[in-house]
């Protein structure tokens, strides 16, 4: 049986996955997320579709918690084939709201989105070599287009795009495969307890999000994409256009990425 680790497994869409996982049979999960009670409950939720799963309780901002998180899946199911890098906070604010002595969450916002990838990808690498398994991360349409109201986000998500897609090619002769998936805006609660322009949860979205993709449609993109070991998944029509615009039409691109801000935060 395949070991499956998911971070950022407590809620939204790494909740979902390890439901359709579950579902799915023929794999032990690994759920970490920050609140042990969530993550507990979703545990339960896998655990009464006979998936093996272990719990662990993970601030994915400490590279301790990232590699004793990695050993714990290894310890308990001997193996470990895939790790999605699922984990993440978002945030929305211009940057000439963020006060000088604020401006520190951005550091913070890159180490829950970038650097727990990082550092949980280093550690399971040796195994997922061994099983010649794969790699998952989620980063964002706003990793692929800059998003204005977003620059600690857009940063963490373009970063992880570049690291990933570097780690793809090293580990291309070792058979492990890397997929990037991008969604566009998804139906969870990432907004509400994302960041303001003081580092605080936000408590309301700054998004359109009438035409939000559900979770459970996200989730299953994200696993076709691991079956077939896609490179990438950008998920709507509008992200995939978005990108290629940006070649022959930057300024266009600018100008659908402020419509989508809710009037509020738009810089005018
Ligand atoms: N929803 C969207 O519209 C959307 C769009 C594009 C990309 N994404 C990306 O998709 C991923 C999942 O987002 P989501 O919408 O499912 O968000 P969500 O519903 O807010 O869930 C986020 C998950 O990450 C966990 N998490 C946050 N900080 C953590 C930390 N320091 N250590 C460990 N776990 C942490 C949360 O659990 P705890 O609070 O218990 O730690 C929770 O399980 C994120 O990387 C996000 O950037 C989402």
């Amino acid at each position: 049986m395949k070991t499956c680790v998911i971070t950022g497994a407590s809620d939204g869409i790494g909740a979902e996955m390890a439901r359709q996982l579950a579902a799915r049979g023929g794999v032990s999960l690994v759920l970490a997320a920050r609140n042990a009670d969530r993550l507990a409950a979703v545990a339960a939720q896998c655990e009464r579709a006979d998936a093996p799963v272990l719990a662990v309780p993970t601030d994915v901002a400490l590279e301790a918690q990232c590699r004793a998180l990695i050993d714990a899946a290894v310890a308990r199911f001997g193996r470990l084939d895939a790790l999605v890098n699922n984990a993440g906070i978002s945030a929305q604010a211009l940057l000439e709201q963020v006060r000088a002595e604020d401006l520190h969450w951005y550091e913070d916002l890159m180490r829950v989105n970038l650097w727990g990838s990082v550092w949980c990808t280093h550690a399971a690498l040796p195994h997922l070599k061994a099983a010649r398994g794969q790699l998952v991360a989620v980063s964002s349409l706003a990793g692929l287009v800059g998003v204005p109201g977003r620059t600690a986000y857009s940063a963490s998500k373009f970063a992880m795009t570049g690291f990933f897609e570097a780690l793809r090619a090293e580990l291309k002769p070792a058979g492990v495969a890397v997929t990037i998936a991008y969604p566009g805006v998804v139906a969870t609660r990432i907004r509400h307890h994302g960041l303001n322009a003081r580092g605080e949860p936000a408590g309301s979205s700054g998004l359109k999000e009438d035409k939000a993709m559900s979770v459970e449609e996200c989730a299953r993109l994200i696993i076709r994409g691991m079956d077939l070991r896609q490179r990438e998944v950008v998920m709507t029509a509008q992200g995939r256009l978005g990108r290629w615009l940006k070649l022959i039409a930057p300024g266009k691109v600018e100008d659908l990425a402020l419509a989508a801000l809710k009037h509020e935060v738009r810089p005018y």
